[in-house]
């Protein structure tokens, strides 16, 4: 009798279903030495696999990570991402054609027809598909061909040690590396380099700056910074914000002398995790960060007023050169950007 599925379409009649023996038998089927043969090379295969895996674990011991190598049409890149990559990929290449050539020649071929159902099976289904399962483990050889198990078994439980050491490495930095705290500390601000708009690209005379006003802005020495050495992290470590105010509004300063006529500079980066901030309120001087609503007080030191961030702007020491322009008195004196590296 025909039954209901979820779809609510009567399922078909299931037909008289038989496995369809080969109409041409395979040679592994009728020849053993040919099974024999095929039995060998699936276990090659895995064993390849196997070498390959342990050429990608002495690639990342052996090869250092700032080693490079010239590659057609792809140029210059990291020698052990290429190593890690051939082998690795070819170790799951090997497990994949050991296991398709195992399948084609060795593993019974019969026709298959999968029938829909209602998606619990009824209790003799469960125990036709768990005799499936066991006479497709005896079909397939693997309790009785040890010398396939064994290889298998061995590629398999080797496959997962490269995951680990590149998993590693996403929480430990080579040996000599800034930590965060320091590569944060430096940026490439200096005294004298001018502050240039972040739009029009020019430097910036203080009477640009009205009261009340915001401006983004960058170091002159940005696109030579970054030319020179493809550096992006310079300019997601240097953007700043000019903002004005009247003297006598500002409460405190981060250091004397920082600011210029009521024109303070400060980084542009959260101090939480790192989202570039522009909303600025004039009338109260705070920053607010569109990302989780961290507040600065500006005409305060740029501290902390509400929400997650745990450390004040950083302040940029500014002044103006003999032309008018103007220019910063030093470096930042502190980190800029987020402070994940204060949980130590
Ligand atoms: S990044 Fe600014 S509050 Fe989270």
């Amino acid at each position: 009798m025909s039954e209901i599925v979820r779809s609510g379409q009567e399922a078909p009649e299931e037909p008289d279903f038989a496995p369809a023996e080969h109409v041409h038998p395979r040679r592994t089927d009728v020849d053993p030495r040919a099974a024999r043969r095929a039995e060998r090379q699936v276990a090659i295969l895995f064993g390849l696999s196997a070498v390959f895996t342990l050429v990608a674990l002495a690639a990342y011991v052996l090869i250092p990570v700032d080693a490079g190598v010239s590659l057609p049409l792809a140029g210059p890149v990291g020698a052990l991402n290429v190593a890690l990559g051939l082998s690795f990929g070819l170790a799951i290449l090997c497990i994949g054609l050991g296991v398709i050539h195992w399948a084609r020649k060795l593993m019974p071929g019969s026709e298959v027809v999968a029938q829909r159902h209602e998606l619990r099976s009824t209790d003799e289904d469960r125990a036709a598909a768990v005799a499936a399962f066991e006479r497709g483990l005896d079909d397939s050889g693997f309790a009785q061909r040890p010398i396939i198990r064994r290889s298998l078994l061995g590629a398999l439980a080797l496959m997962p040690l490269p995951l680990v050491i590149i998993l590693r490495d996403l929480y430990t930095s080579p040996p000599n590396a800034l930590s965060p705290a320091e590569q944060l500390s430096e940026t490439i601000w200096d005294g004298g380099v001018r502050v240039v708009s972040d739009i029009a690209d020019r430097p910036i005379r203080p009477e640009d700056v009205p009261i009340g006003g915001l401006v983004s802005a960058n170091p002159e020495n940005l696109h030579e910074v970054e030319e020179a050495a493809g550096n992006l992290n310079a300019r997601a470590k240097a953007a700043i914000l000019l903002v004005r105010m009247r003297p006598d509004e500002i409460v405190s300063e981060q250091g004397e002398g920082w600011s210029y006529e009521g024109i303070l500079a400060f980084s542009k980066i959260c101090t939480h995790v790192g989202c570039p901030i522009a909303l600025y309120e004039q009338r109260t001087h705070h920053l607010l960060c569109p990302c989780h609503q961290s507040t600065f007080d500006l005409a305060d030191s740029g501290n902390v007023v509400f929400g997650p961030a745990a450390r004040r702007m950083p302040q940029l020491p500014i002044t103006v050169d003999e032309e008018g322009f103007i220019v910063a008195q030093s470096d930042f004196q502190e980190p800029v950007g987020p402070s994940f590296w204060e949980r130590g």
